[in-house]
């Protein structure tokens, strides 16, 4: 590290834009080490952390406090949460990890990416640094933000001020690779900054830097992490249907064939979340805008969005075949959120299980324990419940979430005698369940 990068590295001054469960852990990492502000638009949200609790639970609340301060000036470090402006006009490394969703047409919503430029863009000053964490297809850092940087500051791109990448690579819910243990690809728009950048996420992530050859290089590389591991559960869950065409159980298939060296371990299943159900469609984009219409990636999606029909398909048609009416039928549903240990139900795929059950004018209870009730209704307008109480003589059970909660059930307790169950993580012993996917 140059002598002059060095300095720059030890006077930073963080502003981390966007405090979800990538930015707020971020966050608390720079804390340890510099002056951080913790910028977010939700206010609630900014309250909840100067209480110090995160919903998202991905720091826990003693962690938090434990950086938590009371004031943005005059501190060393520590962190600072707040949704006014001028408490992040005194920062010189802007870091940006706001959302990147897709519309209901699958085509990338940059707007949050545009809003959270323009309230940087009002407070850059000449030498900042802003860096770019949310998900995107090559280009957007310096096609999309960085013009409204320069538009809303007034400062000139690569003269007054400079940009990065670093794709976030954690894994909600996931306490054994946190932040600070995942190696990181970072980026800069000119050398300079790119060893900057690079010096400073080095100060906190421990596993270490990869210091990519250029800002569209970094933002590649994270969204084909993603679509990669999409095409890889769209090809496994393709096998679970063509192996339960023939009777033959996916799982056992997968488990043979995971002995030789060089086979891939996925599990058929649902893919949901806002990274690896959502990523593949910003690049398809990006492709698509070039002139190439990608193939094999939206075939991955277009396999994986069908699962959650599948599932309840199948769950009809065992019920027909153990002569359990359907209509009327009580169906416990386990699980409503994306993914297992974890309250996030943003983008959650067993709603498509859900709307085909309903559609078949079942009667069906959700039972999660890591969902908020109000957060589901809210996004899907469906009820559920946090507590398993007067839940009994069920028709069918289908385990869509494999919480941890689950796997010490009696599920005999919750259902009648020839109930079906249907395991879709493949979680409980084989002979438990009429099927897994
Ligand atoms: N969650 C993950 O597992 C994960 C992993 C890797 C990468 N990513 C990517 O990181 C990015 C952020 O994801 P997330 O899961 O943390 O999202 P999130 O929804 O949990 O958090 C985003 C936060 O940004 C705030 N926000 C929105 N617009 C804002 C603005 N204009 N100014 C300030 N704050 C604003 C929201 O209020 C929210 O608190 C996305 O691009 C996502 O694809 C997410």
């Amino acid at each position: 590290m140059s002598a002059a990068a060095s300095t720059e590295i030890e006077n930073a001054r963080i502003a981390v834009i966007g405090l979800g469960y990538v930015g707020l852990p971020l966050a608390v990492e720079f804390a340890k080490k510099y002056n951080t502000v913790g910028f977010d638009i939700n206010e609630s949200r900014v309250r909840e952390l100067r209480a110090g609790f995160d919903r998202t639970l991905e720091v826990e609340d003693d962690k938090l406090k434990a950086v938590l301060v009371e004031s943005v000036n005059g501190q060393e470090n520590g962190l600072y949460c707040s949704s006014t402006l001028a408490d992040i006009q005194e920062s010189n490394f802007y870091i940006i990890t706001v959302p990147t969703p897709v519309d209901k047409h699958n085509r990338p919503d940059l707007t949050p990416l545009y809003k959270a430029s323009e309230t940087v863009g009002k407070v850059l000053k000449k030498g900042d640094i802003v860096v770019y964490e949310s998900t995107v297809y090559p280009g957007v850092t310096e096609e999309e933000c960085v013009p409204v940087l320069e538009r809303v500051s007034g400062l000139r791109f690569n003269q007054d001020f400079y940009a990065g990448y670093s794709p976030e690579r954690i894994n909600p819910g996931d306490k054994e690779h946190t932040v600070s243990k995942i190696l990181k690809i970072t980026s800069g728009s000119t050398p300079e900054a790119a060893e900057k950048v690079d010096n400073l996420y080095n100060a906190v992530i421990t596993a270490g830097t990869h210091k990519a050859a250029s800002i569209k290089v970094a933002e590649a590389a994270k969204v084909i992490e993603n679509a990669q591991r999409d095409i890889n559960i769209a090809f496994v869950n393709e096998l679970a249907k063509i192996f339960n065409r023939l009777g033959i159980d996916t799982e056992e298939v997968l488990e043979a064939a995971g002995t030789k060296w060089n086979f891939l371990k996925f599990k058929p299943g649902l893919v949901g979340g806002h990274c690896i159900g959502v990523d593949p469609y910003y690049l398809a984009q990006k492709a698509q805008e070039a002139g190439y219409h990608p193939e094999i990636i939206l075939a991955g999606r277009r396999l994986n969005d069908g699962m959650g029909e599948y599932v309840a398909h199948e769950v009809i048609k065992l019920m027909v075949k153990k002569d359990i009416p359907v209509k009327g039928a009580k169906i416990l549903v386990l699980g409503i959120t994306f993914k297992e240990n974890c309250p996030d139900v943003r983008n959650t795929k067993v709603v498509d299980i859900l709307h085909t059950l309903k559609d078949y004018q079942t009667n069906i209870t959700i039972y999660d324990p890591w969902a908020e009730p109000a957060e589901v209704k809210h996004e899907y307008g469906w009820d559920s419940v946090k507590e398993l109480d007067n839940v009994t003589e069920c028709d069918a059970i289908v385990l869509a979430v494999s919480h941890n909660e689950f796997k010490s059930l009696n599920l005999s307790e919750l259902c009648k005698g020839n109930a079906v169950i249907y395991d879709v993580k493949g979680v409980l012993p084989k002979e438990l369940s009429d099927a897994r996917l």
